[in-house]
């Protein structure tokens, strides 16, 4: 039951997120009045209402008083006619993402509410604070920012403006703790918290493709079976829809005025122009329905092994477990490991880079080029494993590498060269958002680890997940990046740079200077 002072809530647009709000709302006591433009819509969200508050009586997960009175305490109105808005303590908008027809709203609701009614929005791309600068009051205007579903999602964004009252976040934070969702506070910045977060995972996967560096399946099997996500990138487009995706990751990158780490892909965009939308049009990434042998790992594996293999310092820099490993696969394998600080003529020369590709690592040790492959120590080698070539690698090298690291039956992808393979680039790029989100002060670490666990289903927190990868090491991935590429999407947010200088955890604030 909500236990806060909002009793009498006005949900405006009775869409796919102001139903949803005002089922959560219902469910909780409180009284909700539903108004939509479109009666046909009212009539659709009371029918959807109530029939998920007869499954959730049937789940056992509701009694049957509370639903009842749920039912007696939603009401449906025009937006012809806001007058029953008067006697709302909270009134929650709903409706078209379009600035113009929020703020038209809420100048007519702000005539018609009484002094100490919040008004909210559910925007998840427009400023809160403009929403806002239209109004008479804009220190009793936020955003509060429910997911979708909204009785499943249990994040909520609690959105401060510019102008808002500290009291009206903390206000609405208490009423979304007493509806049994987790409130997050977050500064009124492009993106929120969530959206924000999320922009790692999905540009560096569309850059590592833009580089041809591996097919869209291939990099949504990495990062599933090294990293953990539940969902590939490419998955997660095409559940999402590549146009609400593309253009939330556009209004990101402008509203931040073409801040190169929001960088949007040409290739999203023409794919959105192709209508290769994703589940919605059968045809993103993968079609619809799935072709059940997208997941089949191919069976072709090259089974010729290298007479030796030679294995370069760089393999140490993941630790004796790592390299034991090699030496047990190489054994179990029937093939013998150099132990001569240069490589024999035919040896297969493995190394084992951190943010650097094949290239660069077969070069700087001076190795030849057309024998070196390059293995992610970033996970360790007990689950899926990923070798990389240079374009000089041998076909012949290439195999032998793959061979060897499938020996016993395990998977492996072999990409073309990248620095930092597929998962260094894209966990490297999520920590050092997380780490920019905390360094401008949007939310606390705690948070932001919370909201994108929440509400990005992430399997770790950035910021945890940071800590647990190694700081230096995720610092050392953005440097070589930012080097290689010359990319300044990859340059080290000082956030990160000043833990690792310091010997911090990512999830340390720190000290503050004392306010003047
Ligand atoms: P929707 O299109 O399903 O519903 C919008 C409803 O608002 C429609 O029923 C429409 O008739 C009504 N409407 C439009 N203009 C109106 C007006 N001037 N007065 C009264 N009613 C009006 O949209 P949805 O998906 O529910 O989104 C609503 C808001 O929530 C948008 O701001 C959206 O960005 C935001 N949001 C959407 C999420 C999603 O996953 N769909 C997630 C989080 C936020």
């Amino acid at each position: 039951m909500a236990d806060s002072q909002i009793k009498q809530v006005a949900v405006i647009g009775a869409g796919a997120m102001g139903r949803g709000i005002a089922q959560l709302m219902l469910q909780s006591g409180l009284s909700v009045a539903l108004f939509d433009l479109n009666r046909d819509m009212l009539n659709d969200a009371q029918t959807t209402v109530f029939s998920m508050l007869d499954k959730l009586v049937a789940k056992g997960k509701l009694s049957e008083q509370i639903a009842a009175d749920a039912r007696h305490n939603l009401s449906l109105h025009s937006a012809d006619d806001f007058s029953p808005c008067s006697r709302a303590d909270l009134v929650v908008e709903a409706i078209v993402e379009r600035l113009e027809v929020k703020q038209t709203l809420f100048t007519s609701l702000e005539a018609i509410v009484s002094e100490n009614c919040i008004l909210a929005t559910n925007t998840s791309s427009l400023s809160v604070t403009g929403i806002a600068s239209v109004c008479e009051h804009p220190e009793r205007v936020a955003g509060l920012h429910f997911f979708n579903p909204v009785p499943i999602m249990k994040l909520v964004e609690v959105i401060g403006g510019q102008r808002t009252a500290p009291a009206v976040t903390d206000t609405l934070s208490k009423l979304v703790t007493s509806l049994g969702h987790v409130p997050v506070v977050v500064a009124d910045m492009p993106g929120f918290l969530v959206n924000h977060a999320g922009r790692a995972y999905s540009t560096e996967a569309l850059q590592l493709l833009l580089e041809s560096v591996t097919t869209t399946r291939e990099i949504d099997r990495i990062l599933k079976a090294q990293a953990g996500f539940k969902m590939g990138p490419f998955e997660l487009f095409d559940l999402t829809g590549l146009d609400v995706s593309h253009a939330v990751t556009e209004s990101v990158f402008n509203q931040y005025y073409h801040e190169p780490r929001y960088r949007p892909s040409p290739l999203a965009a023409k794919r959105v122009e192709a209508n290769l939308l994703g589940r919605k049009t059968k045809e993103g990434f993968y079609t619809y329905p799935r072709d059940t042998n997208d997941a089949v790992v191919r069976t072709d594996v090259p089974d010729t092994l290298p007479n030796s293999v030679w294995l370069d310092p760089s393999c140490q820099q993941w630790g004796e477990e790592f390299v034991a490993t090699l030496h047990t696969l190489c054994d179990k394998a029937g093939v013998s490991v150099e132990t001569a600080d240069t490589p024999s003529s035919d040896a297969l020369c493995l190394c084992a880079p951190l943010g650097k590709d094949t290239t660069t690592s077969a070069t700087d040790a001076g190795l030849d080029a057309t024998k070196v492959v390059a293995v992610d120590g970033l996970f360790g080698l007990s689950a899926h494993r990923v070798v990389m070539i240079s374009p000089a690698t041998s076909a012949e090298y290439r195999d032998y590498a793959h061979a060897l690291l499938s020996h016993g039956g395990y998977p492996v992808s072999v990409l073309n060269d990248s620095p930092g393979f597929v998962s260094q680039r894209v966990l490297a790029a999520m920590v050092n958002l997380a780490c920019e989100i905390a360094q401008q002060g949007i939310a606390q670490p705690a948070d932001i680890d919370k909201a994108v666990t929440l509400g990005l289903g992430y399997p770790k927190g950035p910021l945890a997940w940071g800590n647990e990868l190694g700081p230096q090491r995720v610092l050392t991935v953005l440097e070589n990046l930012q080097q290689l590429t010359g990319d300044m999407r990859y340059r080290p947010s000082q956030y990160l740079r000043r833990r690792v200088a310091l010997g911090m955890s990512l999830s340390d604030t720190g000290t503050r200077a004392s306010q003047a």
